[in-house]
C-alpha cells in the first residue's frame, strides 16, 4: 500500500530510516571495556575466521546493485583491502580468474538477476567461495551461494531501487569492517568511527527527508539538455547511481562521470545547458572543486551535493543541496538520498510513470 504518498517509489525514499535501522539492527553491538564501551561488528551469519583465508575479492552485480558494489569497493580500499567490481552481464562473458582462495560476492536486491546468478554459478564452478547480498529470503542467489547475508530493507515494489541501494551499503560497509578482522586479526582504525556514523545513520537520513531543498532547486533547471553528476571516490559510485536514477525515471539524459575523467572526452559536452551535479562527500574537496572550476568556466551551472558546514564549496557552486556533517562514508548514502529526491521530483513534476518506468523490469531475468 502507498499510504499518503503518490508513488512507491517516494514511500520508499522516506522509509529509509526505519530500513537502514533494520540492516544494522544487532549488527553493531555496544561492548563495555576497559576504557568505556565500544562498538563492534556482530555478522551471526558467518562462524568466527569465515574470511580468513580470502586472498581475493570480487563484487559481481547489476545496476544500482553495481553501484552499491563500486561504493563497497571504495570502502574495502580504505582499509587497505583490493578488491575488484564486475558488471555481471560482462563477467558472466569473461569470468575473471577465481580459486579456492577467492570470495566472489554477488550484490543483488531480488537474488534473481539472470546476469548476477550466471556469475556466480561460474565463479563457483571454479572454486571460488560465494556470497549473496541480498534483500530476499529464499532467493536463487540466497540458495545457490555457499553463504548469504540479507541486507533486511523490507519489500521494494517501485522500479527503481532506493531503500535497497542504501541497505545494501550500509551492509557492505559492515561486511568490510568483518573481512578486515577475519583478515588482519584485528579491527580496523575506522571501526569505531563508522560505527557510530552507521548507528547515527537512520536519523540522519531522517534530517535530509525533512530538508525541501531537493526540490526548491531543481526549479531551477527544467528542460535543459542533459544532467551530468559527478563524484570522486566514495562519491564517484554515488554520482553514478545519481545518474542513473535520474534517466530511468524521468526519461531525460544523463550521465555520471568520475569527476576527473571529464577533460579525457566528456567536458567537449558541457554547456550552460547541461547542470552538473557534484556529489561531495567530505574528502577530495579541493580537487573536487577544480573540477567544479572547469565545468562553470563552460557556462555550466553547478548544484553541489555537500555538508552544511563546507562553506567553502557552498560559496563556489551555483546552489547547494545540503547534507548533515558525518563521517565520510556515510554522506554518501545522505548524499544519495538527495539525488533520489532529486529524480523523483523532476520525474513527478513530468508526470512520468514513476513506479513502472517504460522498458524496465523489477527483476531482469533474462541475459
Ligand atoms: C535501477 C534498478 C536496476 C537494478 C538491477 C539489478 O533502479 O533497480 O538497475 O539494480 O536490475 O537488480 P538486482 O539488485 O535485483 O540484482
Amino acid at each position: 500500500e502507498k499510504g499518503r504518498y503518490d508513488h512507491f517509489m517516494r514511500k520508499e525514499i522516506s522509509e529509509q530510516p526505519t530500513s537502514l535501522a533494520q540492516t544494522i539492527e544487532g549488527r553493531i553491538v555496544e561492548e563495555s571495556g576497559g576504557e568505556g564501551s565500544a562498538r563492534r561488528v556482530c555478522l551471526d551469519e558467518f562462524p568466527p575466521g569465515a574470511f580468513a583465508d580470502v586472498s581475493e575479492i570480487q563484487f559481481v552485480a547489476c545496476g544500482t546493485s553495481y553501484h552499491a558494489a563500486l561504493y563497497g569497493q571504495a570502502m574495502l580500499a580504505r582499509r587497505g583491502i583490493g578488491s575488484q567490481t564486475f558488471r555481471a552481464g560482462e563477467y558472466a562473458m569473461l569470468p575473471a580468474p577465481v580459486d579456492e582462495d577467492t570470495l566472489v560476492i554477488g550484490v543483488t536486491q531480488s537474488g534473481e538477476t539472470a546476469d548476477t546468478l550466471e556469475s556466480l554459478r561460474r565463479a563457483s564452478e571454479g572454486g571460488a567461495q560465494t556470497l549473496a547480498l541480498t534483500n530476499v529470503v529464499g532467493s536463487t542467489a540466497a540458495r545457490e551461494c555457499d553463504d548469504a547475508m540479507f541486507i533486511r530493507a523490507g519489500p521494494e515494489i517501485g522500479v527503481a531501487a532506493t531503500k535497497t541501494f542504501s541497505s545494501q551499503v550500509a551492509s557492505l560497509a559492515l561486511l568490510a569492517e568483518r573481512l578486515c578482522e577475519d583478515r588482519t586479526g584485528e579491527s580496523s582504525p575506522y571501526q569505531g568511527e563508522l560505527l557510530s556514523g552507521l548507528s547515527a545513520l537512520p536519523g540522519l537520513v531522517e534530517c535530509v527527508l525533512d530538508d525541501g531543498r531537493a526540490n526548491d532547486v531543481i526549479d531551477r533547471y527544467r528542460g535543459m539538455d542533459s544532467y551530468f553528476f559527478i563524484g570522486r571516490g566514495i562519491a564517484h559510485p554515488v554520482a553514478l547511481e545519481g545518474a542513473l536514477k535520474f534517466k530511468e525515471i524521468t526519461y531525460e539524459h544523463a550521465e555520471g562521470f568520475a569527476a576527473g575523467g571529464l577533460k579525457h572526452g566528456p567536458l567537449a559536452l558541457v554547456t550552460p545547458r547541461t547542470p552538473v551535479f557534484a556529489v561531495f562527500t567530505g574528502r577530495y574537496t579541493d580537487k573536487m572543486l577544480s573540477n567544479v572550476e572547469e565545468v562553470q568556466a563552460r557556462g555550466a551551472p553547478v548544484i553541489g551535493i555537500v555538508s552544511e558546514d563546507n562553506s567553502r564549496v557552498i560559496e563556489t557552486v551555483d546552489d547547494a543541496i545540503t547534507i548533515p556533517d558525518c563521517h565520510p562514508d556515510i554522506a554518501g548514502l545522505l548524499a544519495n538520498v538527495q539525488l533520489q529526491l532529486v529524480a523523483y521530483h523532476v520525474a513527478d513534476y513530468l508526470d512520468r510513470p514513476i513506479d513502472k518506468p517504460r522498458n524496465l523490469a523489477k527483476s531482469v531475468t533474462v541475459e
